[in-house]
């Protein structure tokens, strides 16, 4: 039996961790960051392997958690829904009972959040939620810790949502729950966030505002996203319709607090939800948080295998 935490603890939603883990986890990857910004070799998880699950396209996901994963000094299996019985209907009982006997830590990014909670109710190794149609929880783990780097506590802060009521929106939501902050949502008709799949019952931890404008006056944070996430490419034409109003430029900076900060989890579209200058200015810490998803996930998968160090 390998060292561990006994209880088996998986990260499916942002609000499976409380307060008090998030304040650890961001301390702990601070820690991580920063002796790997000074190339000291850390490597607490030899020997334990990670098997990465994808069934959506990933950049930002794959190379974070594989090199993660390498630089701590584990390996890693990568699978496809194409390259595995996955694509052929295995049922998901069945891979997690297979997969978890074999490997330390499972990864997944697919469709329903379903899914992944039943991978998880037969696996007998945590799983992390890699993205699904309705949370991104690493994406929003790097999103506070990179706010936490540039402007201290997100306590007491307001997060300005311009777009989709999608997965991040909901993961925000999530996450101004558990960590006290407030979420400025602005989505167009028929995109709204259901705070019932955002799985939220503290409805003072948002307001919804018509025009995206008005959601960005005095925020700290301005946030966008993907008129169309995947999985949701043939609603694309009637999305670029209804969401041509909710593009972050100048002019929507330009309401929130002379300090805001802008963040977009990736990839973008310039010209549609976010203009050029404001994805390329100033104001902007895009790059930052998209390293940030690395020294994050090394402190979660740490933190799941290990417990806490220190
Ligand atoms: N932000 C993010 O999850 O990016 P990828 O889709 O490239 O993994
Ligand atoms: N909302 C987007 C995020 C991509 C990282 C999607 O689900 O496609």
């Amino acid at each position: 039996m390998k060292p561990g935490p006994s209880l088996l603890r998986h990260y499916l939603q942002f609000k499976d961790f409380r307060a008090e883990e998030y304040a650890y986890l961001f301390e702990r990857a601070a820690t991580i960051k920063k002796r790997f910004k000074h190339y000291e070799k850390y490597q607490p998880l030899v020997d334990r392997t990670l098997a990465m699950i994808f069934e959506k396209a990933s950049t930002r996901t794959r190379v974070s958690f594989e090199a993660g994963m390498y630089q701590m000094g584990g390996s890693v299996v990568h699978l496809t829904t194409g390259d595995s019985q996955l694509g052929r209907a295995e049922p998901v009982a069945d891979s997690a009972r297979v997969i978890s006997r074999m490997v330390d830590l499972v990864m997944i990014r697919t469709y329903e959040q379903a899914k992944i909670e039943g991978f998880a109710a037969h696996s007998r190794v945590p799983v992390i939620n890699g993205l699904t149609n309705e949370y991104h929880p690493c994406q929003i783990l790097a999103d506070i810790f990179t706010f936490i780097e540039h402007r201290g506590s997100i306590q007491g802060k307001v997060v300005a949502w311009v777009g989709d009521g999608n997965n991040m929106a909901n993961t925000w939501l999530q996450a101004a729950e558990i960590l006290g902050f407030t979420v400025h949502l602005s989505t167009p008709s028929g995109y709204e966030v259901d705070p019932a799949v955002a799985g939220i019952t503290d409805t003072r931890c948002y307001q919804i505002f018509k025009d995206p404008l008005d959601a960005c006056r005095d925020a700290h944070l301005v946030t966008t996203d993907v008129w169309t996430s995947m999985g949701f490419e043939a609603e694309n034409a009637a999305r670029v319709q209804a969401f041509t109003d909710w593009c972050v430029d100048a002019d929507l900076m330009a309401a929130a607090r002379p300090d805001a900060l802008f963040m977009h989890c990736l990839p973008a579209h310039r010209g549609e939800e976010v203009t050029a200058d404001v994805i390329d200015g100033p104001q902007s810490v895009v790059w930052d948080e998209a390293e940030n998803r690395l020294h994050v996930q090394k402190a979660l998968m740490e933190y799941l295998l290990l417990g806490r160090i220190g």
